[in-house]
């Protein structure tokens, strides 16, 4: 079976091996290699078979807002009759619609729903999401967003991480930014922190959500507090976060449609990663998407993520945002596989762990159908699930139809072949 690994050279940095074996120990890689290298002391293990599939790393969502209460059907409809993201959200609705429907849901509501969306998720191959808060806007919305995330973390088999993003926009009833901004940095963000509920801290930097002196007091505190930063800059506008993010070594800097050559050089000097979000772009009918040549010349990491969430993109399949990479921000098809994969894991601090398939990181592999034998299909087939087949963490996971392990080599327990 061909398998994504390391970075070469002669695939577009795909690093694909012909007639590969991994060796999977306690949930992570032990070995891996081509099958006719397999050490002895594993030849009579038990195995499963790929029949030849290509089997690639676990995909990694690494920006999602998937925990959330309601729908937004009502603001793309009045987006496809003119009215835009930025003038539905100053006018009182766009986020702050949905802050009103997450204050309300009770928690089961909130685990169920993005249960459901994490299960989708992982039929399309996503084995690692990032998953935020921000739609609670009040410490106790924004605690129970957070048990959420941090339950689902424990009963998904998908790897999660969280983002406390209370600082998502200024909520109604707080009189000004720099109120809302003091009780974040006052209460907020030390909560959060004893509570242990996030690894890194978001903050919106926009017109309209919070400025750049908002946004360096959140984000220099946060760091005070040991969590490691995120930002959504530059999406709407160019205001400046992306070079904020770059000079508080934020471990990336996200969306970053309007950012300029001089934003690009600082993040690649910082070694802030740019995550990309061509579905939020294309769903909100973006004039300016960010390009991959420019980031490519500047030598800035380039992830790709869904972006899932009720407003701007309710994407979820990482396969068509691969494909958005390609066709909008101008990526090669490998770049746009490394971007939902290694590069994506960069963005949240775990490379070597998930993204790749090295000995130590948690064994989460995508097995493509049988008709597949160019892992570059994933963008090609424009919103077309390729995956037959899930292993997270060593175990089997199928959707559909999939039959992993079901070949001639089939595991012994077919027990195993049932989700977590
Ligand atoms: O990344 N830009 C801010 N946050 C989200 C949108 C959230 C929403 O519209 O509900 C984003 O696009
Ligand atoms: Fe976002």
């Amino acid at each position: 079976m061909p398998l994504l690994a390391e970075e070469s050279p002669e695939d577009g940095g795909l690093g694909c091996l012909e007639d590969a074996a991994v060796v999977v120990r306690e949930g992570r890689v032990q070995w891996m290699g081509l099958a006719s290298d397999l050490p002895r002391q594993w030849v009579s293990e038990k195995r499963i078979s790929a029949d030849g599939r290509v089997v690639l790393p676990g995909f990694v969502d690494c920006h999602s807002h998937v925990v959330y209460g309601g729908d937004r059907v009502g603001d793309f409809c009045r987006r496809c009759q003119g009215e835009s993201y930025e003038e539905i959200l100053s006018a009182g609705g766009g986020i702050h619609t949905t802050v009103v429907v997450t204050r309300r849901a009770s928690r089961e509501e909130l685990f169920t729903t993005a249960s459901q969306r994490l299960h989708r998720m992982r039929a399309f191959g996503t084995t690692t999401v990032e998953i935020k808060s921000g739609y609670g806007l009040d410490l106790e919305t924004e605690l129970k967003m957070l048990e959420v995330i941090r339950d689902l973390s424990a009963r998904e088999p998908q790897k999660i991480m969280s983002t406390f993003l209370g600082a998502h926009v200024v909520p109604r009833e707080a009189a000004s930014m720099e109120e809302y901004t003091e009780l974040l940095v006052d209460k907020m963000l030390p909560r959060v922190h004893q509570e242990g509920l996030a690894q890194f801290v978001d903050v919106f930097c926009e017109r309209g959500a919070f400025d750049l002196t908002s946004t360096r007091r959140i984000m220099e505190s946060a760091r005070s507090l040991g969590f490691d930063l995120k930002v959504h800059a530059e999406q709407l506008n160019r205001t400046g976060g992306a070079q904020l993010a770059a000079s508080l070594g934020a471990v990336s800097a996200d969306h970053l449609d309007w950012a300029e050559q001089a934003d690009l050089h600082a993040l690649a000097a910082a070694g802030t990663v740019g995550v990309l979000l061509p579905s939020a772009a294309l769903f909100t009918g973006a004039e300016r998407y960010p390009r991959a040549k420019d980031f490519r010349a500047a030598g800035v990491t380039m992830a790709l993520a869904t972006d899932c969430n009720p407003g701007s993109t309710p994407a979820e399949n990482l396969g068509l945002v691969a494909t958005l990479g390609c066709v909008q921000l101008g990526m090669t098809p490998a770049e746009s596989l490394r971007a939902i994969t290694v590069e994506a894991s960069k963005a949240l601090g775990l490379q070597g762990q998930v993204g790749s398939v090295v000995p130590g990181a948690r064994a989460d592999l995508v097995f493509l159908t049988r008709d597949v034998t160019d892992p570059r299909e994933i963008p090609y087939r424009m919103g077309i699930s390729k995956v037959d087949g899930v292993i997270l963490e060593g175990r089997s996971w199928c959707p559909g139809s999939g039959s992993v392990g079901a070949g001639r080599d089939a595991m012994a327990k077919p027990s195993m072949l049932t989700a977590r």
